[in-house]
């Protein structure tokens, strides 16, 4: 079984002080449990408070972005060997929000993907399409043309980890119905599955994210396909994150 990992994208919210009284309120309310796994993405300026504050804990913690060397003259820049110093285990990788607003391409995620395992953190490449997209029916092209070159560098026998976001249900409240997100969730497994062989398919967690709330993500955590969550605004708030990663598996 593929344990389910629920991970709170904070994007450019909470600093050190806020995080610090966050942690300290979702500890008391959340406790290990063998099939679930909780990771943070915070702003990089709280990773030293992650790793000061939950070392030995059973949460996790990573970056929402890193550069694809491990060091040189690339100003404002955090690569992947720094992230691992910094205790993270996973690191997002195009986000659509790096795609959108900063220009990422594919080939760009291919080397962060590379970078991360390479310095021993796990890549959690983000894929989804947009509303128009979807509308012309070309879910199915994007989402196999973000994986085949976002992942054109990745060895497959290095950990990898993945999320379906829809870019027209983050941040929006309009959240994938369950039959949309499974349905992008098996064509993506199907991808994998092709490319890499059914079994190591298998292995692969697929996150939903986009507008997953604790009223939606029961449903969607049922579905076979849906291995956790990313969650933007809904992971920001220590009681709605624990209600959405508590769901009945
Ligand atoms: P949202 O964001 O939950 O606020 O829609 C999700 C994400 O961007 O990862």
């Amino acid at each position: 079984m593929r344990k389910k990992i629920f991970a709170g994208n904070w994007k450019m919210h909470h600093g050190p002080k806020e995080t610090l009284a966050f942690l300290k309120e979702f500890k008391e309310i959340v406790a290990p449990d063998a099939h679930r796994e909780w990771v943070f993405f915070p702003p990089f300026v709280n990773l030293m408070t992650m790793q000061e504050t939950l070392n030995g804990s059973f949460i996790k913690w990573g970056g929402q972005n890193c550069h694809f060397e491990q060091k040189g003259a690339f100003t404002g820049e955090i690569s992947p060997m720094m992230l691992k110093e910094l205790g993270c285990t996973y690191t997002l990788v195009g986000h659509s929000e790096r795609r959108q607003i900063f220009g990422e391409t594919d080939s760009l995620c291919a080397k962060k993907v590379k970078a991360l395992n390479e310095a021993g953190v796990i890549p959690m490449l983000c894929v989804g399409e947009t509303q128009n997209e979807r509308d012309e029916n070309l879910t199915s092209q994007v989402l196999k043309k973000q994986l085949h070159e976002g992942l054109s560098l990745w060895d497959p026998s290095q950990p990898l980890t993945l999320a379906y976001e829809p870019v027209w249900a983050i941040g929006t409240g309009k959240v994938a119905s369950p039959a949309q997100a499974e349905e992008a969730h098996q064509m993506i497994r199907q991808v994998l599955s092709l490319k890499y062989g059914p079994a190591r398919s298998a292995e692969i967690q697929i996150l939903y994210g986009g507008s997953v709330k604790p009223d939606n993500s029961r449903e969607l955590s049922a579905l076979p396909n849906i291995d956790g969550f990313l969650v933007g605004k809904a992971s920001l708030i220590p009681k709605t994150f624990a209600l959405i990663g508590q769901t009945p598996l």
